[in-house]
């Protein structure tokens, strides 16, 4: 079996030209510059102005179960199964229920929900195909685990994705293969950009976390990529909060 670990390992990124996917790739290339990278995004344009010439670059829609399968066909037939991988797409949807349309409603649960289960399925396919270890890492939010309103659409999908890797997690465990979910609050992404576009809208985004401040996507990138390596070996199942207190305490209020 390969070593899900070994240092010559293959990290495939979806949402790899999104923020966080370039967090991702950037810190692995610091900490594992023997990794081969697969990055993969919907837009040629948008992944050759993230990487220039580095890495292979593969054009997919993994909202889509044929994308899906296409991002692992080639990273398999190209640089090897992969044995890390971080799932970086996703949106943020906000608003009140009744002023979301069905289409609006659809398009959140198919970038956030339905790339995850098409990559989870073809990437388990490939690991059992090739007796292949492997460590996954998917996105949440802090909407699926605490009620904020007008956050239904994006709480629904991101739960879904929630229960979805715990189950994943126990079917695959005795194939060696991790799943784990980060969930970050409000993160300096292009994502959140119209909700940090003043220094009053920051601020007041800001007060909302005990700790202060946004979190930074590279932040989030150090926990998956701990989370994909060796050293959390003894890890899966778990959702992985980074939200500068936001769900977890009180803080006094003065
Ligand atoms: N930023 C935040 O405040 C925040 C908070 C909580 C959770 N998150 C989650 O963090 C993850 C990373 O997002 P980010 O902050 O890095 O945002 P980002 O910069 O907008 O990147 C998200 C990526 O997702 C891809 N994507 C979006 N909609 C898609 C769709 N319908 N089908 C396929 N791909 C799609 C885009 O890829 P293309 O290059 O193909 O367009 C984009 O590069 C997401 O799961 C997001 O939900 C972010």
């Amino acid at each position: 079996m390969n070593d899900a670990t070994s240092p010559s390992g293959v990290l495939l990124v979806t949402g790899a030209a999104g923020g966080l996917g370039q967090a991702v790739v950037a810190l692995t290339m610091r900490e594992a510059p023997e990794t081969r990278i697969a990055a993969v995004g919907r837009d040629a344009d948008k992944l050759r102005a993230a990487f220039g010439d580095a890495h292979l670059q593969i054009v997919a829609d993994v909202g889509e179960a044929e994308g899906a399968a296409h991002a692992v066909e080639r990273c398999t037939a190209e640089l090897g199964v992969p044995t890390q991988f971080a799932h970086c797409v996703g949106s943020i949807v906000l608003g009140p229920v009744a002023r979301v349309n069905p289409a609006q409603y659809r398009e959140a649960m198919r970038a956030n929900l339905d790339s995850a289960f098409f990559m989870l399925s073809a990437l388990s396919g490939a690991a059992k195909k090739h007796n292949t270890a492997m460590s996954m890492c998917f996105v949440s939010t802090i909407a699926a685990q605490v009620g904020i309103a007008n956050h239904e659409v994006i709480a629904a999908a991101k739960g879904g994705l929630e229960a979805m890797v715990r189950s994943a997690a126990a079917s695959h465990a005795a194939q060696g293969i991790r799943i784990n979910a980060v969930a970050p609050g409000l993160m300096d992404t292009p994502a959140a950009a119209r909700f940090l576009s003043s220094d009053a809208l920051r601020d007041a985004s800001a007060k909302q976390y005990p700790l202060g401040s946004i979190g930074t996507p590279d932040e989030l990138a150090g926990l998956i990529v701990w989370l994909l390596s060796d050293a959390a070996k003894r890890v899966t199942g778990q959702i992985w909060t980074v939200d500068g207190g936001f769900t977890s305490i009180r803080p006094v209020v003065r």
